[in-house]
This record gives structure tokens, C-alpha cells and sequence, in this order.
């Protein structure tokens, strides 16, 4: 791995993406615990995440901060991060070899910060992380094990949380999604996560 322009959890000046480079403004790294049991990979910065270097701190990431706090956690505590660390132009879908370029970034992230589990949210994450297709409404909830880099992993799938803005009915199968999550890693709760169930 190049890891030129990564010290620690932080990219900076990158220029692997022609694109992506003219569409940011900055780049988004990954943000809370560095020690913490779940990361959430989303798909890439959009306008607000741009605009405040951070991510998911529009509206999907208010939905995502009310589901961590009704579950008893807070973005401190967990870390969020995405596949690729630039606005895609128009918030269009990362390209396939952008998603590659910003791979060893998420892949270094996921080594240092050795989580009990990692949970894709929407389509993006999950078929970049699970290397196939992955129809997330279906699949949703459910737990693998994946290679990442040089480690296998734990990969719960879940919805984006802006799916539940646009399909009401999408939020049950949300929160259902993140439920799961909780439970494996024993948020809000004084016992044992369940991973060792898996
Ligand atoms: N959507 C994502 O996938 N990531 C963000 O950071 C914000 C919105």
C-alpha cells in the first residue's frame, strides 16, 4: 500500500481521483472513537459533509445520530467513516476505480481501528465491502464474514439511513438493521456482545 498522504486515521492532499479531487473542497476523513467496537461505512461525502469535514453530518446523518441515541450511543463513541473521502460531482455514485483508489484508505482505517463489527450502510458500502451484489433491503441485518485487507472481519449489511427519508417503510427494516448491530456488540448493555455467538 501507498500510504503516502495517510498519517494515522488522516488523508491528506490526496489526488488519486481527477474527478473527485476538482469536486471537493476537502477531504472527508473518518470521524469518532478510534478505538471503536462498530465502524459505519457510508458511501462518500455529499454537499454538508463537504462543506463541514465530517461525515454523514446532513440530513441522513441526523437520522443515523437519532438511531445511535436510541440506542444508548453517540458518535463519539463509534466511528464513521466512508468508502471514498471525496464528493462525488452532482452526488453521483463513486466510480469503480475511484471506490479502488480510496480502498487502502478504509482498509488502514478498519487495521487501526480493529472494530468487533462493521456495518455497510446502503447498497455502496455493502457491495464494496462483500465484493458481489447485494440487494440491501433483503439482505439487511444480516452478518458476514469478509476479508478486508489482511483481516477477516465481521460485516453486519444495513439501508442507508436516507432510504428511510424517501420510503417510510424502509425505517423498520432501518431500525431493525441497526438493532441487530447493537446487540452484537452490546450497546446499552452491561453483559457480553454476542458476537461470540457468530
Ligand atoms: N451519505 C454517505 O454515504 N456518507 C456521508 O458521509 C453522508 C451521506
Amino acid at each position: 500500500m501507498d500510504l503516502e498522504h495517510m498519517d494515522g486515521l488522516v488523508v491528506e492532499g490526496c489526488t488519486r481521483c481527477p474527478a473527485l479531487c476538482e469536486s471537493r473542497s476537502r477531504i472527508v476523513n473518518g470521524a469518532g472513537a478510534e478505538d471503536a467496537a462498530l465502524v459505519f461505512v457510508g458511501e462518500g461525502p455529499g454537499a454538508q459533509e463537504d462543506e463541514q469535514g465530517e461525515p454523514f453530518v446532513g440530513r441522513s446523518g441526523s437520522v443515523l445520530d437519532a438511531a445511535l441515541d436510541e440506542r444508548g450511543l453517540s458518535r463519539d463513541e463509534v466511528r464513521i467513516t466512508n468508502c471514498v473521502r471525496c464528493r462525488p460531482p452532482d452526488n453521483r455514485d463513486p466510480h469503480t476505480d475511484e471506490l479502488a483508489n480510496c480502498r487502502d484508505y478504509l482498509e488502514r482505517e478498519l487495521d487501526l481501528v480493529d472494530p468487533d463489527l462493521v456495518v455497510t450502510l446502503g447498497k455502496v458500502p455493502s457491495q464494496h465491502l462483500l465484493g458481489r451484489d447485494v440487494a440491501v433491503t433483503k439482505e439487511a441485518g444480516s452478518v458476514h464474514e469478509v476479508r478486508i485487507g489482511e483481516t477477516t472481519r465481521r460485516v453486519l449489511v444495513s439501508l442507508h439511513p436516507a432510504a428511510t427519508l424517501y420510503d417510510r417503510s424502509q425505517q423498520e427494516t432501518f431500525e431493525a438493521a441497526l438493532d441487530e448491530a447493537a446487540a452484537l456488540v452490546g450497546a446499552g448493555e452491561s453483559d457480553q456482545s454476542r458476537l461470540g455467538d457468530y
